[in-house]
């Protein structure tokens, strides 16, 4: 099982510039975050803090009992092998092939044979849909395939937590499509802990267990996907539904007279070009047929039951919409829609029951 992550009234800081205060969340073991955010609002210098790549102000991060923020430099360099990064910029080594790049932490970390080694990097490579490229330098190979020699590198030492920072970046709907469903299934293979940073709304709402959002120079929202779908918190909403109206704008905040200059737009009946009323929860991503079910999925399901009744309605119906007969039993929830809301009605515009 993945381990588990836990980060507490984490702050950073770059000289007297606040990049973000008191950021608290946990990654329970095994299961798929996503973390949102505008850009430059640090959710790059967050995966590089929870991997004591950076030195936060405050706060800690936990892993296997080690707060990386406080440990020895030893202890730092152990409980760093527990994870395996992909970097936004998939931080490969221009000189070297596809090959010795994905070796690379092999050759650094482990005392494996060259044999042994050559087996665990075809592997990951034939993972990674990179068969053949091993010979290729990162500078001859497309953006797309850079970042799967990334994921490959990132996954040789077996990690039980995966940072991917922007897997999705530069790739074409049908192989971001193919990461999604990559990383489900590596996630049903190695139960592994996975946080995903994403702009990608797709991605966002149908990868991963749960959604964080930082903005503002705060982690406006973190918790169960149902709950983010269905969120009218305005800059979760604006986000998830990739709309211009709303608190972000492109120098990331809007003044008061923007907004309200964009809302008489929009009331006057001008569209901004979003994809309207897709508010909702969608299926889930679901691991290849023929591979184990989630075991993080099926911990999350009675991790998430333990806490509906503390849900908003929208998200208890979400959930509730979603379980199968047998859950339903299970868990004692009655009804067709199953809702725990105060009218009962549970059939929520994009609401689909698996
Ligand atoms: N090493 C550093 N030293 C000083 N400032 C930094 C450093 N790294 C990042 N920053 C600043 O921190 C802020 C957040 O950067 P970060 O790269 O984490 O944003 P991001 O949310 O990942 O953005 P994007 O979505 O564009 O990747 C930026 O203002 C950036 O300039
Ligand atoms: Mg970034």
């Amino acid at each position: 099982m993945g381990a588990e992550v836990v980060v507490e009234g984490l702050s950073t800081s770059f000289g007297r510039q606040p990049i973000w205060r008191d950021v608290t969340l946990t990654l329970p073991p095994g299961e798929v975050s996503v973390l949102l955010g505008p850009s430059g609002t640090g959710k790059s210098v967050f995966l590089k803090s929870m991997i004591g790549l950076l030195k936060p102000d405050q706060g800690s991060c936990t892993v296997d009992g080690t707060d990386i923020v406080r440990c020895s430099e030893r202890k730092l360099y152990e409980t760093r092998k527990l994870f395996g990064v992909l970097f936004q910029d998939g931080a490969l080594f221009g000189s070297m092939t596809l090959y010795d790049n994905v070796a690379f932490p092999l050759r650094e970390h482990t005392k494996k044979s060259e044999t042994e080694v050559r087996r665990i990097v075809l592997e990951k490579l034939e993972l990674t849909g990179l068969s053949g490229a091993e010979d290729k330098l990162p500078g001859e190979i497309s953006g797309g395939m850079r970042k799967r020699a990334g994921l490959a590198r990132a996954l040789v030492l077996d990690p039980e937590i995966i940072l991917c920072d922007e897997p999705d970046s530069g790739l074409d709907p049908v192989r971001t499509a193919y990461i999604s469903q990559l990383l489900v299934d590596l996630n049903a293979q190695i139960d592994a802990t996975i946080l995903i940073v994403t702009h990608n709304i797709n991605v966002a709402r149908t990868v991963p267990d749960n959604i964080g959002m930082l903005f503002r120079k705060e982690l406006v929202m973190f918790g169960p996907r149902e709950v983010l779908l269905t969120s009218d918190e305005p800059v979760v909403e604006q986000f998830l539904n990739g709309r211009v109206r709303g608190p972000i704008g492109m120098s990331e905040e809007k003044d008061s007279a923007q907004i309200a200059r964009e809302e008489a737009h929009a009331a006057a009946g001008h569209h901004d070009g979003s994809v309207d009323d897709v508010r909702g929860v969608v299926p889930q991503l679901q691991p290849t047929p023929g591979l184990p079910e989630r075991q993080g999925a099926i911990r999350r399901k009675d991790r998430v039951m333990s806490l509906l009744h503390t849900l908003p309605p929208e998200a208890q119906r979400g959930i509730t919409a979603s379980l199968s007969a047998q859950d339903r039993l299970r868990y004692g929830v009655d009804g067709v829609d199953g809702a725990h809301g105060p009218d009962g009605a549970g059939a929520v515009a994009g609401i689909l029951p698996r």
